[in-house]
Parts: structure tokens; sequence; C-alpha cells
């Protein structure tokens, strides 16, 4: 059987499948004769016709195809979910009873295949399974079909809003987007997780983030912003580590530590109330995670210090990595972090890090010289995703953080200049975008917020 279109029909209109300005006919009207393009996303083969949920990133549709010359022919034999085809036909409201995308569908007069897909075992049923496991190596291997699923394109897609929120945040607050580069041959987070490569000749590395550059832009642009990729060589296998993540860093100049964390609060608040106030971005969060709440202002201070008593105090208390209670000076690993938010079960801003466990930049508190003004953000289900602080200003006080750190300070001449001309009480904090995602969107791994995840051992596709 060959189709033809029936030329005495209505020329159809083309349209993306969000459209719903489009006409819907019913007993009493005829609807737009339109024409869609999309790929099978669910098949229902009836014997009084047979049903395409079609899909085009943008929406879904219904479209019929009443038993027929349209469900006998060689085409539709072999439909199968991800065949691209284009059809055309009549838009109706759906019939009572019936449900399916928008309350209305497509009634089929004509089609024509673009791309058939795999029926067989290479069906792509057959490659993505129904648990998507983030951990299995044939799901990551096949992060490409992956994608093609509902689940994984709403995160994707409520990914794009988050990130948007970030910039529109940030313009509202008068923050400057600037786009320092990835190739670099300065450290920001310490040596153990660079990777090197060969510049020419050059040793040099991939930015484990933009810190450094965003405060050399103070002094010209003000407060300034960046959403950038960060490498990290992590060597560890972790629901939140991944070795290329997305990184939103700022920084302010000419503020205190607790104008510091106020901003940290007011721009997490307004990036939740951004996508919320979407009516989309909301479905998409409704859709991951219906139970989430924007969380509550301020959020909890609580000091390192008072972190550590806290792990000790509980019953049993929460140990440190080598299974004994903590002691002032041990690093929060990321079990007890995630253990401690999670029963606290709001935000943290967990503030005073101790000078030994933090970064060469970071500023001492003038207070209890023993720790620095340093800040993570820890949520519930993830833990840590910000982390930040206030520089060092002085001069020489940098020069002998580098020393103390075994950091050559020739590499660093430039951010060193940040203190010999002119410098300010500044301050600033990077975000990870998929952590930030994992939270709102309820997902267990940093690998299902990221399009394709890079972690050691896995670099495709
Ligand atoms: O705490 P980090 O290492 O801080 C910095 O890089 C600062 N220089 C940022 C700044 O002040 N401008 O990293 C900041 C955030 C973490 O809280 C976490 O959300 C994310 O970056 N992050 C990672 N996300 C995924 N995979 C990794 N390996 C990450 N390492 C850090």
């Amino acid at each position: 059987i060959v189709l033809k279109e029936d030329t005495s029909l209505p020329a159809p209109v083309k349209i993306k499948l969000n459209d719903k300005s489009i006409e819907l006919g019913d007993d009493t009207k005829k609807g737009t004769r339109v024409k869609v393009y999309g790929r099978i996303h669910r098949l229902r083969v009836q014997k009084h016709a047979t049903f395409i949920t079609l899909k085009d990133g943008y929406g879904q549709l219904q479209c019929v195809l009443p038993a027929s010359d349209l469900t006998k022919t060689y085409d539709a034999l072999m439909f199968a979910q991800e065949t691209s085809l284009v059809l055309f036909g009549e838009m109706k409201k759906l019939p009572a009873g019936a449900s399916a995308p928008d309350n209305r569908e497509l009634q089929v007069d004509y089609y024509k295949v673009i791309g058939t897909a795999p029926s067989d075992l290479d069906a792509i049923t057959n490659r993505v399974s129904r648990e998507q496991d983030p951990w299995d190596a044939q799901m990551l291997d096949n992060r490409h079909l992956v994608l093609r699923g509902d689940n994984a394109s709403t995160v994707m897609k409520l990914r794009e809003f988050v990130e948007l929120a970030f910039i529109d945040t940030y313009r509202e607050l008068q923050f400057r987007k600037v786009s320092p580069p990835a190739m670099v041959q300065t450290q920001v987070e310490g040596g153990s997780t660079l990777f090197k490569y060969d510049y020419y000749g050059e040793e040099s590395y991939l930015t484990q983030s933009s810190q450094l550059y965003l405060e050399t832009c103070l002094s010209s642009l003000g407060s300034v912003y960046c959403i950038e990729k960060s490498f990290r060589a992590e060597k560890s296998l972790t629901r939140r580590h991944l070795s290329e993540y997305t990184h939103v860093e700022a920084e302010l100049d000419f503020i205190e530590f607790d104008d510091l964390l106020s901003h940290i609060e007011e721009m997490i608040s307004k990036v939740v109330d951004k996508v919320l106030a979407d009516p989309v971005a909301s479905e998409y969060i409704k859709t991951l995670n219906p139970d989430f709440k924007k969380p509550t202002l301020p959020f909890l201070r609580m000091k390192y210090e008072d972190a550590i008593e806290w792990l000790n105090k509980q019953d049993p208390p929460i140990l440190n990595e080598e299974g004994n209670t903590h002691v002032f000076g041990d690093d929060i690993a990321e079990a007890a972090e995630r253990r401690m938010t999670d029963i606290i079960n709001r935000p943290i801003l967990l503030t005073h890090f101790p000078v030994e466990i933090k970064a060469f930049y970071m500023k001492k508190d003038p207070k209890d010289l023993r720790v620095t003004e340093s800040v993570d953000v820890l949520m519930p289900g993830v833990g840590e995703i910000v982390g930040g602080s206030m520089r060092m200003e002085d001069y020489d006080e940098l020069i002998a953080a580098y020393k103390k750190n075994g950091i050559g300070h020739e590499p660093y001449y430039w951010y060193t200049d940040v203190r010999k001309y002119g410098t300010s009480p500044h301050g600033g904090y990077g975000l990870g975008l998929e952590r930030f995602l994992a939270w709102m969107a309820n997902q267990h791994t940093v690998r299902t917020t990221s399009l394709y995840p890079r972690f050691m051992g896995r670099c495709k596709p």
C-alpha cells in the first residue's frame, strides 16, 4: 500500500507540539489541519486504531491513525519507539473520558516516515532499561539514549530554567557576567585534583575554579559572576563528585563576612522563587520532586566548631572517616556532613572552618585566628552545594600563605597584584550547578543532573 495525501484537504500548518493556539475540532466544527514532525514516544496498536504519542522536544501529542490503509502500510508495520516521521491531520478535542497530553489529539489523514528505528533486539527499550540506575555501566554508555526518556529529559529542561534563573538573579542584583579562561597555570583548590596538560611545552591545568580571575575584575567591573566549567581530577566515585562540572561563581567587593552570608541566602532564595514562579518549570519540579518546599529564610547558621560538638553529641556519635569521634581540625567528610544535614533537615550555612583544612587564599577571622571567614552551604539530601569565603586582603600575608602551602608565587603575580593595587575587603563563593539541581529535583546523584557526566573512569559518550 502506498499512501497519497488527499490534496482536496486544506493545506496544513506546520506546528511545534507545544503550540496551544491551534483550533480544535469537535462535533460541530472542523479543527485546523496541521503538519507535525517528531518521533514516536509511545505506540499502542489496537484493532480499531493505532495510537502514537509523538514527541518533538517541545511537547507531546497523541496521534490517531484509524484502522484503514493508514495502518496497513509497510511503514506502519515497522513503527517503533523513536521512529521519526511527519504526520498530517486535523486537530481535535479529546473525546470525553479519554486522556492524552493537553486534552487533544491529531486525527491523522496522511504521514511519511523520515527515519526508522529498530524494533528488534536493538530496540531502544532493550538498550535503556526502565530502572535507569545511574551507576550501571550500560546505562552510562547509553546516556545518549537515556536522555530521550521522560525523566532524564525533564531534568535537563529544568536545568536550563535553573541556569537562566541564576542569570536573571545576578542581573537583578547588578552583578556583571564575565567569562574567565578554562586553560590556566595556577591552582585554586589544591594540587591533588589538578588536571595537567601540555600547553605548547608549558605545564598547564584545566581550571578548578574561576575565583582568582573574578577577583581581578572587581576593580573595573564591580561585583561579577560567571557560569563556567570547572575541572577536578577527583579520585573517588561518590554521589556528588564529577571531574567536569558547571560552576556558578560570584565575587563581591567591599563587603564583610556577614554580607556574604546574607547575599548567598538571598541569591538561592531568589533563584528558587524564579523557578517556582514559572508555570512550566514548576511543573517539572512537581513531576521530579513533588515534596519540594522553598526553604525558609534565614538559613540556620552554624560554626564549624559547633558542628563538631553536634556530631559528637549524637547517640551514637557520628564518627570521622577513621572511625573516631571528631576533634577540632578534622575535615567533616561527606558521609558525616550529609547525615548531619539530613537530621537537621534544613539548609545550613556552616561557617568558620579551621585555617589548616581550607584553601590558601581564605581570610582569617580577626576574632579567632584558628579559623577562616569561610562558609559551606549544606542542603538536605545532597550536603555541600556552595563553598565560599572572604579573601586575604594583605599583600604580605598572601605571600606568606603561598609559601606555607608550598605554592610558588611567580605564576600568581596577577592575583597578588589585586592586593598591590588598591586592596579591598572582598569575598565570594562557588555553587555546583549539578548539586543544586540534585537538591531541587531530588536526584540521588549529580550523574543525572549532568548532560554527559564525567567522573573517574568515564569520558564517554
Ligand atoms: O568548595 P569549592 O572547591 O570552592 C571553590 O572552588 C571556590 N574557589 C569557589 C569560589 O569561592 N569562587 O567548590 C565550590 C562548589 C562546591 O560547593 C560544590 O557544589 C561544587 O563547587 N563542586 C563540585 N561539584 C561536582 N563535582 C565536584 N568534583 C565538585 N567540586 C566542587
